[in-house]
């Protein structure tokens, strides 16, 4: 079941390009100041369609993006026709030794197998480079989006954000984590549409599928925020980062 839903995403890669949120660049160099040497070359590991990379080459680094999906790789080849973008995955990242800086991880870290993939992601990392890893979730502490994220159950998808069980690697320092406020301008249907794109729907059944949808539809109407149009759906963005040893 895991392995179907970490593999879930490709069929639906260009709908998970126009809807899934990028991260802030503040939550990016928190990150990148984690390493204690220059962050000039990075990987963008389990890349997706691009929505990381295109932050952090916004940054001025170079960046590698390594994603095996080939759904997934080639609407970011498309999107970032200038990016360096290569099949592989966490547990055997096609990269030398020593090449990069830092080595981010968007939304994706919990689909690894933690201890393969520490051991490529030190691997591939210079002394002194940093690996850091974020999730966007739902702001919680706004009632309306308690309650939506409730409906759709999308609390699924904080990873290690905030777990009690502190995340340790070998090879690494302590992990830090930081978070970041950020948000989503979207419509009802844009949000359903990135609702619909996550692992947990995608794999479920149609009919269940489409009786979430109907329920958080309904939801999102009655409510004064999102009923009349646009708005800003609030997000946290959660970092954590550890230090190459
Ligand atoms: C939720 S998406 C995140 C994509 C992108 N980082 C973003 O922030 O939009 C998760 C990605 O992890 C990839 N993935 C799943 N298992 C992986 C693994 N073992 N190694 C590398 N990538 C993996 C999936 O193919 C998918 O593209």
């Amino acid at each position: 079941m895991r392995a179907r839903r970490a593999s879930s995403f490709g069929d639906e890669a260009s709908a998970y390009a126009r809807h899934r949120p990028d991260y802030p660049l503040a939550a990016l160099e928190w990150g990148m100041s984690g390493a204690n040497r220059p962050v000039r070359d990075v990987l963008d590991l389990a890349a997706g369609t691009g929505k990381l990379t295109e932050g952090l080459a916004s940054l001025g680094r170079s960046v590698t993006a390594v994603e095996p999906d080939p759904g997934m790789l080639a609407e970011l080849s498309r999107l970032l026709p200038d990016v360096p973008a290569l099949p592989g995955k966490a547990e055997d990242i096609p990269l030398p030794d020593e090449s990069v800086d830092a080595v981010f991880v968007g939304q994706a870290l919990h689909w690894f197998d933690l201890a393969p993939a520490f051991a490529q992601i030190r691997r591939v990392l210079r002394p002194g480079g940093a690996v850091v890893a974020l999730w966007n979730h739902d702001d919680e502490s706004v009632p309306w989006v308690l309650e939506f994220a409730r409906l759709v159950r999308t609390g699924i998808s904080r990873g290690f954000a905030d777990s009690e069980q502190p995340l340790r690697a070998d090879g690494f320092g302590p992990f830090e984590q930081d978070r970041f406020a950020h948000t989503h301008r979207r419509s009802i249907d844009s949000l359903l549409a990135t609702v619909a794109t996550h692992s947990h729907l995608l794999v479920a059944s149609e009919q269940d599928r489409e009786r979430t949808l109907a329920q958080a539809r309904a939801y999102l109407e009655s409510v004064p925020e999102t009923g009349t149009g646009e708005f800003d759906y609030p997000l946290v963005t959660t970092v954590l980062r550890a230090r190459r040893g």
